[in-house]
């Protein structure tokens, strides 16, 4: 379902104080609403009422010496409110690896708290919503990747990573959203495996023609695929025909047809860098082809009065997490909320995580 701007689910309230006196909860809650900047929709009274939430888990971050790291698709309240990083995929993996604390909690789907225990298997990573999937991640099983392998031996796998890490552990190199197609490139050969999702599979395809063959997956994301190109294209000459020069930025799990239309194309950490990049020059109509917590961030990252337009999608998945998810996982993690890998899973998965790395920087 294609939503309305703003983005967020509606915020909830919470009944309790963890002994905050009314002048730190007052605190709290203006600094909340300043740094979300949607004053309509996080009201001065629904930031009072999650600020208890937020001062108890930035008390207790620091008492265990725990570092929090969320997507950007979480919500306001936890990117802005507990978070010490908030990125995209890229990003947050390599922080989760170079991290000194010993501690990690991800707020996120599952596939990236694993990833964080792999590249980082010494340390304990805590996932506060153990059964926030992925349609990518759940569309593939390692067992789709060892038929492929059989089918096209020699060929190099490429998987992307919004996969478990049973997937990971079968492959021979892992990209994310901002690294794709400058990885696929460097690979030797005249030829790779793409899997899961079909979109960025289809994008590479169009990308290397004539340079590399791509054998494709048949996995999708459910929030990019609800975009096409025909809305798009409707979008844009709408606009126009009323003066406006609409700057349409999306994610590269979205359709072919969809990105072609685009006037940007990256992860969600470079789609909000390059829609305030936009504003700062004037170019203030964009519409952000993506999940609903990047238009989020574009609204708490600028001072800039830009115009966001219409449409975004929510990932149910991505929303499953809240305040009170992580105050649980930090003061008693259940067992399910401890990322617990197979040894020799994390052993093979690190090596195609190890190699994006390499191939990225
Ligand atoms: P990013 O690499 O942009 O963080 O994407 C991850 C994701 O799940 C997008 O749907
Ligand atoms: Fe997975 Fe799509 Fe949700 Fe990202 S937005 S976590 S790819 S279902």
């Amino acid at each position: 379902m294609v939503l309305d701007m703003p983005a967020a689910p509606v915020p909830r309230v919470f009944l309790g104080t963890f002994g905050y006196s009314d002048s730190e909860i007052e605190k709290e809650a203006i600094r909340l609403q300043y740094a979300i900047k949607q004053p309509m929709r996080w009201s001065i009274e629904i930031c009072k009422s999650l600020a208890p939430l937020t001062l108890e888990i930035n008390r207790l971050k620091k008492e265990k010496d725990v570092f929090l790291i969320a997507h950007s698709y979480q919500t306001p309240d936890i990117t802005y409110g507990v978070a010490d990083s908030v990125a995209d995929s890229y990003a947050l993996s390599k922080e989760a690896r170079d991290a000194p604390q010993q501690t990690i909690l991800f707020s996120s789907v599952r596939f990236m708290a694993e990833t964080a225990k792999i590249v980082s298997p010494e340390k304990t990573v805590l996932h506060p919503s153990p059964d926030a999937g992925c349609s990518l991640s759940d569309s593939i099983e390692a067992g789709d990747v060892v038929r492929l392998k059989q089918e096209n031996p020699g060929v190099p796998v490429v998987c992307y990573i919004n996969t478990s890490a049973a997937v990971k552990a079968e492959c021979d190199v892992c990209v994310t959203s901002s690294n794709y197609l400058r990885i696929c490139e460097r690979l030797p050969g005249d030829k790779l495996i793409f899997v899961p999702d079909k979109y960025m599979g289809r994008h590479l395809q169009q990308s290397l023609q004539g340079r590399k063959e791509v054998i494709l997956y048949e996995g999708e994301c459910e929030v990019h695929a609800e975009f096409t190109g025909p809305k798009i294209r409707n979008w844009k000459s709408s606009m126009a025909e009323n003066g406006i020069d609409l700057m349409v930025l999306s994610h590269p799990e979205c359709d072919s047809e969809v990105l072609e239309e685009s006037d940007f194309v990256g992860s969600s950490e470079l789609l909000m860098k390059e829609a305030i990049r936009l504003a700062s020059v004037g170019k203030k109509d964009m519409m952000l082809i993506t999940e609903c917590g990047t238009a989020d961030r574009v609204l708490a990252e600028t001072e800039d009065n830009l115009n966001l337009m219409g449409a975004c999608v929510m990932c149910r998945h991505m929303k499953k997490t809240q305040l009170e998810d992580i105050l649980q996982a930090l003061m008693d993690p259940t067992t399910d909320q401890i990322v617990d890998i197979p040894e020799d899973t994390i052993r093979r998965a690190s090596r195609s995580l190890d190699e994006m790395f390499r191939l990225a920087e």
